[in-house]
Parts: structure tokens; C-alpha cells; sequence
């Protein structure tokens, strides 16, 4: 809930609302590339979202964006907003769109990084083991997400999420991976995993 709120402001709502109306009117049977469009209008057309506290998805392990679109569409992890783009989507159609931004190359947000908020972020990681599970150049495997190049809004706001209440559906491994980190630790390992 608490990514929600965030995202949740007037300068993102008009887009969001107009982007419902069109997903509400062409939720049935839309060419792929179309759908891709619509995803792209929020994550980024190339799949790196330009937009505050809206992940990117390119490069993410597709068996990763797979497994929260059947979340999502099962309305286990709810994201208002993403609702009517992926509630009727049929099984063939969340392979094809995981397919199509697991192949596209992840750029860096372009949000200024911090040098020495790095190399805090590097220890941390390391003390707490982040590699072990998305790997040791953070870009993910299965369902483990890229952290790498993820924009650092979001990451703060998820890793918050997860040390809050866990989302629904979410893998518990993240909520004690960042058990008793401090908001300052959460900000330092956003700034390292996206320098990377
Ligand atoms: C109106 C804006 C919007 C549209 C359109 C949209 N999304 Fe999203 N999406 C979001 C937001 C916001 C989040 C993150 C919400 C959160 O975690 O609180 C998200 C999260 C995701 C995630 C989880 C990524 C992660 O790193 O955790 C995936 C996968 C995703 N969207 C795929 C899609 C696909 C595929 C489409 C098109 C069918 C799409 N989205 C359309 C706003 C949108
Ligand atoms: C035991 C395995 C494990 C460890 C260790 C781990 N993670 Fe994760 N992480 C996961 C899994 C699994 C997910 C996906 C969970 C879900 O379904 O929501 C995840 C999700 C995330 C996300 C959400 C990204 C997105 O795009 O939605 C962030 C951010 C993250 N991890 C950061 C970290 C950091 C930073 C560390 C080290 C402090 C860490 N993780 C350690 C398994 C792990």
C-alpha cells in the first residue's frame, strides 16, 4: 500500500486515468504490440521507465515479470492502476509481454547516484548478502528481479514495502533480507544496485 500512496500523485493520476479509459475500452483482444504500447505509456516505451517510482522491466528475468503478472492478474498483488491492463489477460499473452521486456536492454534511469552512498550501499549488500539471490551483478535470476539500473525511487519505496508489511504474494526471502535496515541503509544499497 505504501508504494501506492506515493505513486499516487495528481501529475501521474491524469495519465493514469486517461490510460484507463483506453485500457477499459481495448482490454479484449488487442495485437501484442499494441498492449506493449499501453504497458510502455508508464514503464517506459522502452521499457525504462522515466517516471517516479515506476519500475523499469527491461532486462528483467522473464520468469520474474511472469510470476507478478499472474499475481497480479489473480489480484494477489494489487496495483490499482495496472489493474485493467492485466485482469483478462489470457496465459499466452503474459508469456509474450515477460518475452518482450526480459529482451530489452536496461539503461540507467539517469536519477543522480551518489558516489558515496555507493560504496555504504556496496557493504551493506554485501554484509547481507543481496548477491546470494539476485545474483552477484544484482541483474537477477528466475524469480529474483534485476536490481541493477532499477530506477532508485522505486527501489527505496519497495524495500520499504518489504520491511513494512510484506505485499501480498511477495516471497518472504526480501521482507528478512531487509529486516531491521535502516532508511538511510535502504537508500544507500537503492543508490549501489542501480550503479551497477
Ligand atoms: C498506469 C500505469 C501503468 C501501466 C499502463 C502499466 N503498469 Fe505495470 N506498474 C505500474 C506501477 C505503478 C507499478 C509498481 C507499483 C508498486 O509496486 O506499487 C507497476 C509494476 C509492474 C510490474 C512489477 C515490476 C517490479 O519490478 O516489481 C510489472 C511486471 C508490470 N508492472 C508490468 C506491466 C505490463 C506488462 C503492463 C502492460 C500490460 C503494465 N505493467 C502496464 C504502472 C503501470
Ligand atoms: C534469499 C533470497 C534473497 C535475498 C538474500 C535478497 N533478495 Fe531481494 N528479492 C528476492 C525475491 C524472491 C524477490 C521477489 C519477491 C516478490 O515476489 O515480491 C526480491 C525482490 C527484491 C526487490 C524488488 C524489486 C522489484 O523490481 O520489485 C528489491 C528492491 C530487492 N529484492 C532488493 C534486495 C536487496 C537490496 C537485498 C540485500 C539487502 C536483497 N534483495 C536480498 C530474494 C532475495
Amino acid at each position: 500500500m505504501l508504494a501506492i500512496s506515493n505513486w499516487w500523485r495528481p501529475s501521474v493520476l491524469g495519465l493514469a486515468a486517461a490510460i484507463f479509459c483506453i485500457g477499459a475500452a481495448f482490454a479484449q483482444s488487442m495485437p501484442l504490440a499494441e498492449r506493449i504500447q499501453l504497458c510502455g505509456a508508464c514503464h517506459g516505451e522502452d521499457g525504462n521507465s522515466r517516471m517516479e517510482n515506476i519500475p523499469s522491466l527491461a532486462g528483467q528475468p522473464e520468469f520474474f515479470v511472469l510470476n507478478q503478472l499472474l499475481l497480479m492478474r489473480e489480484g494477489v498483488r494489487r496495483i490499482e492502476v495496472m489493474t485493467p491492463f492485466v485482469k483478462d489477460l489470457k496465459d499466452e499473452e503474459l508469456d509474450a509481454l515477460s518475452n518482450h521486456f526480459a529482451k530489452l536492454p536496461p539503461k540507467p534511469s539517469g536519477e543522480p547516484i551518489d558516489p558515496s552512498l555507493v560504496q555504504r550501499g556496496a557493504e551493506l549488500a554485501a554484509a547481507r548478502r543481496c548477491g546470494s539471490c539476485h545474483l552477484p551483478t544484482l541483474v537477477g535470476q528466475d524469480q529474483m528481479p534485476r536490481l541493477a539500473k532499477q530506477r532508485i525511487d522505486y527501489l527505496i519505496v519497495t524495500m520499504k514495502s518489504y520491511r513494512g508489511s510484506p505485499r501480498p504474494g511477495a516471497d518472504t526471502a526480501m521482507s528478512a533480507a531487509v529486516a531491521g535496515a535502516s532508511d538511510a541503509d535502504l537508500t544507500a544499497l537503492a543508490h549501489y544496485a542501480a550503479s551497477r
